[in-house]
């Protein structure tokens, strides 16, 4: 459970800066369960179950490690189209997590947001989500957000549709990116900072799309059942070697400017 109250906010670090500190906003593709059961000869079930644990010791790490935003990819748009069982034992991994780790989430100062469309998410789990997050909404500890039914596209599109629904309603400001970025899912989180995906896979597979512009990338080859602190430590100090031009340049050294 994190330990460290969330740190005031600072803004994005100047071009050319290295990113030293912890990154403010982790994001993570938890990939690999379906390999890691495979490996044991266990049923895929069995990997989602230990994914849970995983994700577990992964929020209390990103806590004591300083980050003040974790965001994880539960469910994607795309993953209805797994076997009937297994959306099922999704489903129900997700009902387990909410009932048995809500209250000690909030006891430890976690917000819960969920992202995602709430259309075709079984009516029991859409209270539960809204219970969650009313339960939890004046917490400001740490904020954990679960991509849940989530496509970085359709979270586009719903944002462009919730701005052509303002203009048709008279609102006639014009649209920036900070605007619109006032109708993702994500609005109100820190910006991304870094993006980890397990498991040795190489993609975006479309998480976060908008908020990745200018997040670090690191991927790791470890099986998400395994992560824990050890990797998202590893993970953190990669990003802090990283240097973070936002399309700008590195500063030239003092000698090479006289
Ligand atoms: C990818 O592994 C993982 C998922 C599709 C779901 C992640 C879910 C959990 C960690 C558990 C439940 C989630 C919540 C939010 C409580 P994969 O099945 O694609 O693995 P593979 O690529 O090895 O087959």
């Amino acid at each position: 459970m994190p330990e460290q109250p969330v740190a005031a906010k600072s803004g994005a670090p100047a071009p050319g800066s290295s990113s030293a500190g912890a990154p403010r906003h982790v994001a993570i593709i938890m990939d690999g369960n379906g390999r890691w059961a495979q490996r044991r000869g266990l049923p895929r079930a069995a990997g989602h179950r230990e994914g849970v644990q995983a994700l577990k010791r992964t929020v209390e790490a990103a806590g004591n490690a300083g980050v003040e935003c974790l965001t994880v990819f539960g469910f994607s748009t795309e993953n209805w189209s797994r076997p009937a069982d297994e959306v099922s034992d999704l489903m129900g991994l997700v009902r387990a997590y909410v009932t048995s780790d809500l209250a000690r989430l909030k006891k430890a100062g976690v917000r819960v947001k969920v992202l995602g469309r709430r259309t075709g998410v079984p009516a029991d789990i859409v209270r539960m989500i809204e219970g969650a997050e009313a339960d939890t909404a004046a917490n400001n500890r740490f904020l954990l957000q679960v991509a849940f039914n989530y496509g970085g596209r359709a979270d586009i599109l719903d944002a462009a549709e919730d701005h052509a629904q303002r203009r048709l309603a008279g609102d006639a400001a014009p649209l920036t990116e900070a605007a619109f970025s006032t109708g993702l899912a994500s609005a109100g989180s820190p910006e991304l900072d870094l993006i980890i995906r397990t498991s040795g896979e190489r993609r975006l597979s479309n998480f976060l799309l908008w908020e990745a512009a200018y997040a670090e990338l690191v991927f790791q080859d470890i099986l998400w059942p395994d992560y824990g602190a050890e990797p998202l430590a590893q993970a953190i100090g990669e990003f802090q070697q990283r240097q973070r031009r936002y399309g700008g340049r590195l500063a030239e050294p003092a000698m090479a400017r006289a």
